[in-house]
């Protein structure tokens, strides 16, 4: 066997952290024959130069390189296939996964038949560090909404830092989601069995150089997977994602509607039409960097997607006042009628928007 363990690092402008990495986890396996996996996203800070340097004089230490691609759970999936060895790791490049654990969670797989070992910020034991209250609190719920999708009880789904058999990863790899930050919560998610598994605590360091990426999309994200998870196979993820995005709409709709029509008393259909070009605006920008995040639109394609949601939408908007202008006129509330005028108007939009906005784009 060439190697035993493959310890797949995802990188984004990490330039800061990597040395020190591989001078830690290969201090920490000395008794494993390993290999590291950098999966490097074209950051721009010299990782990618840096680990073309140290790849040519390390064998053992191999890099991916992806151009106009991003996502951790992504890049984590293409490091695991890459990999020549039975068991294989993730972790963080940024040192806050303690790497004195990899000989640890190693060791249970000859210990018990595992499928994976989880390092866990809230297993007996262990610590979170100088983690935020607001940190603390967004991973709780997380982790509440995670038993949504879960069949076993784990302390820390969202954990960042584990270890499985490759074997298993093959079989479960053509239901992962791959998207967004959750990969753990995928891989035990997509498991048509539950996974065999142990947690170890793990004492959670403060990041070591750089900035986290964790955004407000992650969150978004992490909805996207739990929706997939509970009704991929019925409703496309896509259209869960663009109606969440379309609510946003109704309440910019609302709120533009109330400014006109009620505080500056302007005429209803005015109010109604204006209101609809402003959410459909702010419902075109989420939906370019959240729902179609993957065929995300950039420079002149930006401009020419809003025209062609507009044009797209005319249609929707159309139906959208018209409607909205009956019920008005048989003496529905108004905020009942504007809000039924841009339900109609929303499914529309995604048929016609799927078709022309963010068409197919062959790759
Ligand atoms: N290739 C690639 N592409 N790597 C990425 C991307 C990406 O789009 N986004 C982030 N990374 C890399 C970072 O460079 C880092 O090595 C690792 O993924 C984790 O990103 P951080 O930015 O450090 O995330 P975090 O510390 O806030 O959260 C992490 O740890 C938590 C606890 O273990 C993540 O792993 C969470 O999923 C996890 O819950
Ligand atoms: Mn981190």
């Amino acid at each position: 066997m060439l190697y035993e363990l493959s310890i797949v690092v995802p990188t984004l402008n990490e330039v800061g952290n990597i040395e020190l990495l591989c001078n830690k986890i290969s201090n920490a396996l000395k008794e494993i024959n390993w290999e590291i996996i950098f999966v490097d996203d074209n950051s721009a800070d010299g990782t990618q130069e840096l680990l073309n340097q140290i790849s040519s004089q390390h064998p053992h230490i191999r890099a991916i390189h992806r151009i106009n691609r991003t996502g951790l759970s992504s890049a984590c999936i293409e490091g695991m296939l890459a990999s020549k060895a039975p068991i294989v790791a993730v972790m963080d490049a940024d040192l806050q996964h303690d790497e004195t654990l990899l000989p640890i969670m190693f060791a249970e797989f000859s210990k018990k038949p595992l499928d994976i070992v989880v390092a866990s910020r809230f297993a007996a034991g262990a610590e979170l560090g100088d983690f935020s209250a607001k940190r603390e609190l967004l991973s709780n719920m997380g982790n509440l909404l995670s038993r949504l999708v879960l069949k076993v009880r784990l302390t820390d789904p969202l954990s960042g830092f584990f270890m499985l058999r490759k074997e298993v990863l093959h079989k479960l790899s053509p239901r992962l989601y791959g998207k967004g930050f959750k990969i753990l919560l995928d891989i035990f998610a997509s498991s048509k069995k539950p996974l065999n598994f142990i947690e170890v605590p793990l004492r959670f360091n403060t990041r070591h150089s750089g900035e986290s990426k964790l955004d407000t999309t992650t969150a978004l994200e992490f909805i996207g997977l739990l929706c997939h998870k509970l009704f991929g196979k019925i409703i496309p993820v896509r259209f869960i994602l663009f109606s969440l995005v379309g609510l946003t709409g109704v309440g910019v709709h609302l709120l533009v509607l109330t400014l006109l029509h009620i505080v500056i008393n302007t005429q209803f259909i005015w109010s109604q039409t204006i209101a609809t070009y402003i959410a459909m605006t702010s419902n075109y920008f989420i939906n370019n960097s959240f729902t179609y995040r993957d065929k995300k639109l950039h420079g002149k394609k930006l401009l020419f997607g809003l025209l062609s949601f507009y044009l797209v939408c005319s249609v929707g908007a159309f139906l959208n006042v018209e409607f909205a202008s009956l019920l008005y006129e048989m003496h529905i509330n108004w905020a009942i009628a504007g809000t039924s005028g841009a339900l109609i108007g929303a499914v529309l939009n995604y048929a016609l928007s799927s078709m022309f906005t963010w068409r197919k784009t062959k790759t």
